[in-house]
């Protein structure tokens, strides 16, 4: 049969419409399955096991996807036995976490929100494309869109930060780049939208924790990026491990059906995260593997990841009658309908390609550019960049020559030996142009060590400027790596103080996962660089900016707070009804036994500040921008119209450089309480000094939309703030109105 299925398949007429002969190839398909065929397409499993056993499963056809194997000459033979062997002869679709490049490893997600720039995203995410799909991937477990606003969770790392309407415009960026222009060129890969939904909010910051969203929130704020992807085409959607107010997504059918499917159209595949079938048993919502095998099918889960609940337990619960063999057929359906898009039964095997993209040259150097565009200029007191006076620099710290750290979490194809360390790209670079001194002091950033303190004390003395590379290892964030301290770990903190005491000036850059608590480090440091982990090319990005090769743009896409008692913070908070007030909370302040209500009645903290270090959207320049001339086009807008803003932009500094203008909304008065203010829109403009440039914005009304009071969709008439600003706390402001 199996032969059968592949001739007939290639020889359909090309001239069909397109849709029409894919779901005519996949009922083709489907008519001439068995139930044990279909149920071994539901089913995916690990390919990091005994080989062998792999075949003989790939040869009974009890599996329809394979994660993790990245050896062409393995996912090749596997394909073959797939085709020739297994009783359906149906291909196998091998997946894999791409999250932040593939061999080339790009700045982690929340590095590359910092960046602000869409294109770039897309490109990059293309060339992870053809690095993956070289080895044989077709299915990239990414982009992650769960909104983060926690720091001690270690996926904040993962995420594209706090912002809702940024989480979809760099997720679909990076669908975009992932799928192509075609799914089945044999360059484009499935991009799969997780985790759905409302993983990012675990309670305490800890991973795979309870979250509480109410339903308002969940639909303006956590859904919004996945309905993005969702209208981007995105293949495929990966359930969260969490249970919202009771209910685990793998198993909620509002979620996977009603809202994904029936409202907003959703035609793809929906696989569950890692072993989430099975875990609702520890969930408490099922007794056994069979029940949440049920269940899950039910609710609209299309493919089991790892739990072989389907595998297990889908042929009784069909012949028993408690699953339907629609519902089967249905998700069956779906997966072979990404097959068949995927172009897997023409061209089965690994991509070969006449060029390798692997780290090629276009690859990396487009990595490099999207690391500049994500490291963060935090403080600049004059220090950066390096100008002629610099002869002499001290490289500090146990991030200066880090090439496993800081290509950051989930860089399960990255090889270090390719990553360029910012002490090997400053003496490669500027070796001869400058005399450069490294003492590393601490080995590791966990170091407690403080023997070589007195050693960099007298270095940095007969230094002009000092660099140190201080932050996290990659083991700090990412999945299951959550902490409780923001703070620096090992001596780093203490390394630091004794370098700003000897004065000489002290730049000091950062490397991690998410926001640290850096606010004493920010004191006692000249200039401060925010680089995340910036993947292979960070060195060099970040030796580009310490010369002033390329002016720095980032902005952060995620709010630091000053400790960790002020989390959750983030910009778009609502308002409430006893505005915060006073810029420090100092317990110093407090009168003694005095009546309660001396010290007012704001939403504050007596302790700290209510403003964190340092907020959205903000970033310096080695140039300064002016805005001006904030213009609406109408003041009075329909629901159905657009906003059309222009501001413009002057670069009043010395040097050329790009400036992230960012377009937010609010209103006070609504149905429901609303956000201070949201950001609906950002653009990149680069000038040169001097140059003024008018940036217009045109943004659809529809995408202010909330729910009201009945929770239902809608745009609210009525009075309008409009901020054009280079931060989330500053910029122009206008009013509008929204009318019928
Ligand atoms: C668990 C993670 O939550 C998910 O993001 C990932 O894609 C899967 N494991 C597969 O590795």
């Amino acid at each position: 049969m199996k032969r059968f299925i592949t001739m007939m398949l290639m020889a359909l007429p090309v001239l069909m419409n397109a849709q029409e002969s894919i779901d005519q190839r996949v009922e083709d398909i489907l008519g001439k399955m068995t139930i044990e065929d279909k149920i071994g397409q539901l089913n995916q499993l690990d390919g990091r096991r005994d080989i062998e056993a792999i075949k003989q499963e790939v040869r009974e056809g009890t599996l329809g996807s394979i994660m993790n194997i990245v050896d062409p000459a393995v996912t090749d033979e596997l394909q073959r036995i797939a085709i020739e062997e297994s009783p359906s002869g149906i291909p196998l679709l091998f997946a894999r976490d791409v999250v932040h490049g593939f061999n080339t490893v790009l700045p982690i997600p929340l590095g590359m929100a910092a960046s602000w720039d869409r294109e770039l995203i897309e490109a990059a995410a293309r060339n992870t494309a053809l690095e993956a799909t070289e080895k044989g991937i077709r299915w990239a477990f990414a982009p992650m869109m769960d909104i983060a606003r926690d720091p001690r969770w270690g996926r904040i790392a993962e995420s594209f930060g706090e912002d809702t309407y940024m989480a979809g415009a760099l997720a679909t960026a990076v669908v975009r780049g992932y799928q192509g222009e075609d799914l089945s060129d044999p360059t484009s890969m499935a991009a799969c939208a997780k985790h759905f939904v409302g993983y990012g909010d675990a309670e305490g910051g800890r991973d795979y924790n309870t979250t509480f969203i109410p339903p308002r929130t969940l639909r303006d704020v956590y859904l919004p990026p996945f309905k993005a992807c969702v209208d981007e085409g995105c293949a495929s959607i990966m359930t969260s491990f969490n249970d919202n107010d009771g209910l685990p997504s793998t198993g909620n059918r509002w979620l996977l059906t009603e809202l994904l499917r029936e409202q907003w159209g959703f035609e793809g595949v929906v696989v569950s995260d890692w072993g989430s079938v099975a875990g609702l048993i520890p969930h408490g919502v099922s007794p056994d593997k069979r029940d949440a095998a049920k269940q899950c099918i039910i609710a609209g889960c299309d493919m089991d990841m790892s739990s072989k609940s389907y595998l297990l337990h889908m042929k009784d619960l069909i012949e028993k009658g408690e699953v339907d063999m629609a519902v089967l057929d249905e998700a069956v359906r779906r997966v072979l309908r990404l097959k068949v898009q995927l172009g897997l039964f023409n061209h089965p095997y690994a991509r070969k390609a006449a060029q390798s993209d692997i780290y090629s040259e276009p690859v990396l150097e487009t990595a490099c550019k999207l690391a500049e565009e994500s490291i963060v200029l935090l403080k600049n007191e004059g220090s950066l960049p390096f100008g002629e006076s610099v002869r002499k620099v001290l490289i500090v710290g146990p991030m200066a020559d880090a090439p496993y750290d800081q290509m950051g979490t989930w860089t399960l194809d990255g090889d270090k030996t390719h990553t360029v360390t910012p002490i090997m790209a400053l003496r490669e670079g500027w070796a001869d142009k400058v005399e450069i001194e490294y003492i590393p002091c601490l080995t590791h950033p966990r170091d407690k060590s403080d023997a070589e303190f007195k050693k960099i004390a007298k270095a940095a003395r007969k230094a002009d400027v000092v660099v140190a590379f201080v932050g996290e290892e990659q083991m700090m964030s990412g999945e299951a790596h959550s902490l409780s301290s923001l703070d620096l770990q090992g001596a780093q903190a203490e390394m630091l103080e004794v370098l700003a005491e000897t004065e000489t000036p002290l730049v000091t850059v950062f490397m991690a996962g998410r926001p640290l608590t850096i606010g004493r480090q920010v004191e006692i440091s000249d200039a401060v660089l925010y680089a995340w982990h910036p993947g292979t090319m960070g060195g060099k990005a970040l030796a580009n900016i310490l010369f002033g090769v390329t002016n720095p743009s980032g902005k952060l896409p995620v709010t630091f707070p000053r400790n960790v008692g002020q989390i959750p913070i983030y910009y778009n908070h609502k308002h409430t009804s006893h505005k915060a007030k006073g810029t420090e909370g100092n317990l110093d302040n407090i009168p003694r036994e005095a009546a309660q209500s001396v010290m007012g009645h704001t939403s504050s903290y007596l302790d700290v500040a209510p403003t964190p270090l340092f907020h959205f959207g903000y970033g310096l320049s080695f140039t300064n921008f002016e805005l001006s001339d904030i213009v609406l086009e109408t003041k009075e807008v329909q629901a159905d119209g657009y906003i059309r803003a222009s501001v413009v932009v002057t670069n009043t500094g010395s040097r050329e450089g790009t400036e992230v203008v960012q377009f937010y909304t609010g209103r006070k008065t609504a149905s429901v309480t609303q956000p201070m203010k949201e950001l609906k829109d950002f653009k990149r403009v680069t000038l040169a000094p001097g140059e003024s440039r008018k940036v217009e914005f045109e943004v659809p009304v529809s995408r202010l939309a909330f729910h009201n009071r009945d929770l239902i969709l809608g745009i609210e008439k009525g009075n309008y703030t409009l901020t054009i600003g280079t931060d989330s706390q500053s910029g122009l402001r206008t009013y509008f109105k929204i009318t019928e």
